[in-house]
């Protein structure tokens, strides 16, 4: 291993001096480094030993009609298919009267841990006496909060074990996501246990298990906008019903259900400037609430209709972070016509619907494999060497290939190319 010693005291053009010679990187990778580096002072107040910005592709997500308001959905991820298939779902949504998304409370939840507890029956008898006492200490250590009309709402305790007693504060975070706020909140109260009586804390730590900040949507489409490929709209339907039964009943299914839900929850997440890890823990602990995991969206025939739902934490800021810092974000949040976390929340639980309709739709039908098709021979034939010129063709013969690898490619690509030389 090299010495890297103080590499982040090193400025940005040093860094990269040094990491080119330690690990005898090429011209060519050097300038890939330096090219892609393309807000450095940005990327230096974000994270620690900036070398480079590592850049996702964003897309926009169309006909996403949500409580009666058009938006626009920026997109960030690197999966292709999934913009094609949320404007896929959404769209068939919109027609069907579109999205009716609603937001509980913004409540997030900080965590004491207590240890070393001699009497826990007796401890939270202490704590339940200093409660109201506690609660304006935590306000104390973040006053702008208090009065933007947020603040700390309630405290609870529970034995986790013997020797062991947490205490949940739920806060009132406002627009914000709040986990610093949070943060410093507990701290401030952990220290006045301590202090008062005398017991150990192991920690301090908001929870992204967001309970109290939930979002949900819901549509309902009539059978004839769901018929495919020959098959009548009912048929599809009772198959998506099934779907949904299937990942209510096995694991397996259930992670996978939830991972194309996350397919467009993410790359809204992202888009927007928020803590996309933070959604995915929330949303699989959610899943798994009532002892089993499962999936988090259902859809149920009502009528001539297929009902679908979902409801999952989605404690998103729209301010603070780095939301306020990349300049994209706020380009984000403009195309989206937002005002508020809020108004996010419920693009962002719509999108994951009409997510999971779109993949769900084509797995009863088609199967998956047909639409990504395409996708998945640009990103080969690309990968191959070819050029945007030649993109298109080298995919339509792909389609008529024996063999779709990359070697299949490449040797289609230098035929082109040679009959394309010789006219
Ligand atoms: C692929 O990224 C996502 C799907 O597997 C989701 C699903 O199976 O429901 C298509």
């Amino acid at each position: 291993m090299q010495n890297y010693g103080k590499f982040y005291q090193k400025s940005w053009e040093e860094r990269i001096n040094h990491i080119s010679q330690n690990e005898k990187l090429t011209k060519e990778q050097i300038q890939i480094l330096k090219n892609s580096a393309h807000n450095k002072s940005l990327g230096d107040t974000m994270i620690e030993n900036y070398i480079t910005d590592y850049s996702y592709p964003e897309g926009i997500a169309f006909h996403y009609l949500i409580n009666n308001k058009r938006y626009l959905v920026p997109m960030v991820t690197e999966e292709p298919s999934v913009v094609a298939a949320s404007s896929h779902g959404a769209a068939i949504i919109a027609k069907a009267g579109g999205f009716l998304a609603k937001t509980s409370e913004r409540l997030m939840i900080g965590q004491i841990i207590l240890e070393s507890v001699e009497d826990s029956a007796k401890l939270i008898i202490e704590i339940q006496k200093l409660t109201k006492d506690l609660l304006v200490v935590a306000d104390q250590a973040h006053p702008s909060l208090k009065k933007r009309g947020g603040g700390t709402r309630w405290l609870k305790t529970h034995i986790l074990a013997e020797d062991l007693v947490v205490l949940n504060i739920a806060i009132d975070v406002q627009e914000a996501m709040g986990a610093n706020m949070i943060n410093t909140m507990l701290e401030a109260v952990a220290a006045r246990l301590e202090a008062v009586l005398r017991q150990q804390v192991l920690m301090s730590i908001l929870s992204n298990y967001a309970t109290e900040c939930l979002a949900s949507t819901t549509c309902k489409i009539p059978y004839e906008l769901l018929s495919k490929n020959g098959f009548a709209g009912e048929i599809i339907a009772q198959k998506i019903v099934q779907a949904s039964r299937v990942a209510q009943l096995d694991t397996y299914r259930a992670a996978t259900h939830n991972k194309g839900i996350m397919n467009g929850i993410d790359a809204v997440v992202m888009a927007s400037g928020n803590d996309w890890r933070a959604i995915e823990s929330g949303a699989h602990a959610y899943a798994a609430r009532n002892g089993q995991y499962k999936g988090l969206s259902t859809w149920k025939i009502s009528g001539d209709y297929l009902v679908g739902e979902l409801e999952m934490p989605l404690p998103v800021g729209f301010i603070g972070g780095s939301i306020g810092i990349v300049p994209l974000v706020s380009l984000n949040q403009k195309l989206m016509k937002i005002t508020s976390a809020r108004e996010l929340e419920q693009i962002i639980v719509s999108v994951g619907l009409a997510q999971n309709l779109a993949a769900l739709l084509a797995l009863v039908s088609e199967g998956i494999q047909k639409g990504h098709m395409r996708l998945q021979l640009k990103s080969l034939v690309i990968a191959a060497g070819a050029n945007v010129a030649e993109e298109a063709v080298l995919v339509d013969k792909m389609l008529q290939a024996d063999k779709r690898d990359i070697a299949s490619a490449k040797k289609i690509l230098t035929d082109y190319r040679k009959k394309d030389k010789n006219g």
